[in-house]
C-alpha cells in the first residue's frame, strides 16, 4: 500500500501501535503527523522518520482536550497543506473490577476513549466535508463490541465510539468522506509485553479464550489500520471491522 504524499494525523503514536503505525506510514510516502500527550515521545517518534528520510511532523496534544485538538489539526493542515487521513488512536485503559473503580475513573475512560475521538472528528470534519474526501479511522476494541470483565468503563467507551461512527458516518457520507471503527483485541504493545514478563504464565492463560491461540503483533494490526484508510477502501463507511484473531466474532 502506498500512501506517498497523504497527509495522516496520528493521535497517541508516541508508543505502542501508533508508533508502529506512523513508522510504517511514513515508510510508505505517507506525511504523518505524530501526536502525543508526552511532547517527547512524539518527538522521537517524528525524529525516527525524518532520520529515515520520511516526512514527519511532532504535535504535542492531549485529545480530551479539544483546543489541542483543534491546534493539532490545524497545524498539519499548515504543514502538510491538509488533513486526508485521521487515525483517533488515543486511548488506554485499566484493568479493575467495576465495584472498585470510583467516577472520577470511568470519567478518566469516558474523556479518553470517547470525548478524545469527539474531538478529534469534530476538529477535521469541516475540512473534509468542504474538500469532499477524506478518512477517518476510530481505534476501538473487542471490548466495546461484547463487553470485557475488568475493562468497564473502557468497554462503555469504546461502544460510545462504535454508535459515535455510525452516526457520523451517515451525517458526512454524501461528501465523501469514509468513517470507520477498527477493533482490536489484544496485541502485543510494549505495555501488554511488560504485563506478560511481570506475571509468568499469563500470556498462554490469555491466548486460550483466543480461536487462533495467540495475541496480536502490532505489525498485525497496523496492517489492518493500512487496509482501512488505503486507496482500496471507497465505498465502505461506518463499519466496524475487528483484528483479533477471532476473539469476538460479530454479525
Ligand atoms: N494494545 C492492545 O492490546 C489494544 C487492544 C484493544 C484496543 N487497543 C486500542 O488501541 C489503541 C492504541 O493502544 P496501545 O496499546 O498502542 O496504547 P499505548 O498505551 O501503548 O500507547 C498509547 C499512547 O497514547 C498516549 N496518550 C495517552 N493519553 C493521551 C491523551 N489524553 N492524549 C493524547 N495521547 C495520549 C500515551 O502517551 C501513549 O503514547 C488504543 O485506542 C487502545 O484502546 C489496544
Amino acid at each position: 500500500m502506498d500512501f506517498s504524499d497523504t497527509s495522516i494525523v496520528i493521535t497517541g503514536s508516541g508508543l505502542g501501535i501508533g508508533r508502529r503505525a506512523a513508522l510504517e506510514f511514513a515508510s510508505r510516502g505517507g506525511l504523518v503527523t505524530v501526536s502525543d500527550l508526552e511532547s517527547e515521545r512524539a518527538e522521537a517518534v517524528a525524529s525516527e522518520i525524518t532520520g529515515a528520510g520520511g516526512r514527519a511532523l511532532a504535535v504535542a496534544a492531549d485529545v480530551t482536550d479539544y483546543d489541542q485538538v483543534k491546534a493539532l489539526i490545524d497545524g498539519t493542515t499548515t504543514e502538510f497543506g491538509r488533513v486526508d487521513v485521521l487515525i483517533n488512536n488515543a486511548g488506554t485503559s485499566k484493568m479493575a473490577m467495576f465495584v472498585q473503580t470510583v467516577p472520577a475513573d470511568w470519567r478518566f475512560e469516558i474523556d479518553l476513549c470517547l470525548y478524545g475521538v469527539m474531538n478529534g472528528c469534530h476538529a477535521v470534519l469541516p475540512q473534509m466535508m468542504e474538500r469532499g474526501s477524506g478518512k477517518i479511522l476510530n481505534i476501538c476494541s473487542d471490548a466495546g463490541r461484547v463487553g470485557e470483565p475488568g475493562l468497564a468503563a473502557y468497554s462503555a467507551a469504546k461502544a460510545g465510539v462504535v454508535g459515535f461512527t455510525k452516526a457520523i458516518a451517515k451525517e458526512v457520507a454524501r461528501n465523501n468522506v469514509l468513517v470507520n471503527c477498527l477493533c482490536f483485541s489484544a496485541i502485543r504493545t510494549e505495555g501488554i509485553q511488560a504485563v506478560f514478563d511481570a506475571m509468568p504464565g499469563m500470556e498462554e492463560k490469555m491466548v486460550k479464550r483466543y480461536p487462533m491461540k495467540r495475541i496480536g503483533e502490532p505489525e498485525e494490526a497496523v496492517n489492518a489500520m493500512m487496509m482501512m484508510v488505503s486507496d482500496y477502501v471507497t465505498f465502505t463507511t461506518g463499519q466496524v471491522l475487528s483484528a483479533n484473531g477471532g476473539y469476538a466474532m460479530v454479525g
